[in-house]
């Protein structure tokens, strides 16, 4: 048996493509993810932000290119979490949501239920703790959703759009779980159409349009002088193809 890798980090993309059929969703993607402040990744509709985070999932193959994790070419971790732009619910109460997640970690140590309390506590969902998952808002889902990952007590989070239908307070909500996440130690990978959040939130920002990564710079550098013309357009809120 081989021994699990110890750390999933850096996860590494290297020249990856991901074709299906004759579309070419990501084109020659080399990107390294590594241990520190959150990845932003933006881009417009269809530029390949979700493709990419399956693949550093390891819930997709790429057709050429390699992509690495800590080293190893075996996506098999425990320690990868994910928030999808569209979560699936279970369909039981919001507490046995985050029970089950909890249980389906490696160790499958018992459920504590001052855990599930903990975790629907810190995404502001205490007190709907008995309601069916599937009759939560939207935005309510996509906080349980986030619980549910932070169940997995996870060493990369990738959050697909987490704020996406949120209204402004649970949208401030959301990125204060992301800091907090992120500063305990969790490498942030996140795919957002808002870019003040990408500015409050990312160390470094990858830009992608039309499955290609045309630019990966610190945050900062990328928003006070983007280095393509694409970026800059993008910045100003223009079409972007
Ligand atoms: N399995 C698939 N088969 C065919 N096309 C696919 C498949 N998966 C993704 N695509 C296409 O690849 C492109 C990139 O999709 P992706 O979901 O990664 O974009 P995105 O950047 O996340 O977009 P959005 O901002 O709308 O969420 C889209 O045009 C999508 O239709
Ligand atoms: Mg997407």
């Amino acid at each position: 048996m081989m021994r699990a890798p110890a750390t999933d980090l850096p996860i590494v993309f290297d020249a990856v493509n991901l074709q299906v059929g004759d579309l070419v969703i990501l084109d020659g993607v080399s990107l390294s993810l590594a241990a520190g402040a959150p990845t932003v990744l933006i881009g417009p509709n269809g530029s390949g932000k979700s493709t990419l985070i399956r693949l550093g999932m390891g819930l997709l193959a790429p057709s050429r290119g390699r992509i690495t994790w800590g080293g190893h070419e075996d996506p098999d971790g425990a320690r990868r979490a994910m928030v999808f732009q569209r979560p699936m619910m279970l369909r039981r109460s919001a507490a046995k949501n985050v029970a089950y997640a909890l249980a389906s970690r490696a160790g499958r140590r018992a459920v504590r239920p001052e855990r599930i309390a903990t975790l629907l506590d810190r995404v502001g969902l205490a007190h709907l703790a008995d309601r069916p998952a599937r009759r939560l808002s939207g935005g309510e889902q996509q906080r349980l959703a986030l619980a549910r990952a932070l169940a997995r007590d996870p060493e990369v989070l990738f959050l697909d759009e987490p704020t996406a239908s949120l209204d402004p307070a649970s949208t401030k909500a959301v990125e204060e779980i992301v800091r907090a996440t992120a500063e305990s130690g969790v490498k942030i990978v996140m795919a957002t159409h808002d870019l003040g959040q990408a500015r409050r939130l990312a160390g470094d920002v990858a830009f992608l349009v039309a499955g290609r990564m045309i630019e990966h710079a610190p945050a900062a550098r990328f928003f006070s002088s983007p280095a393509t013309p694409e970026g800059s357009a993008f910045l100003r809120g223009d079409l972007v193809l």
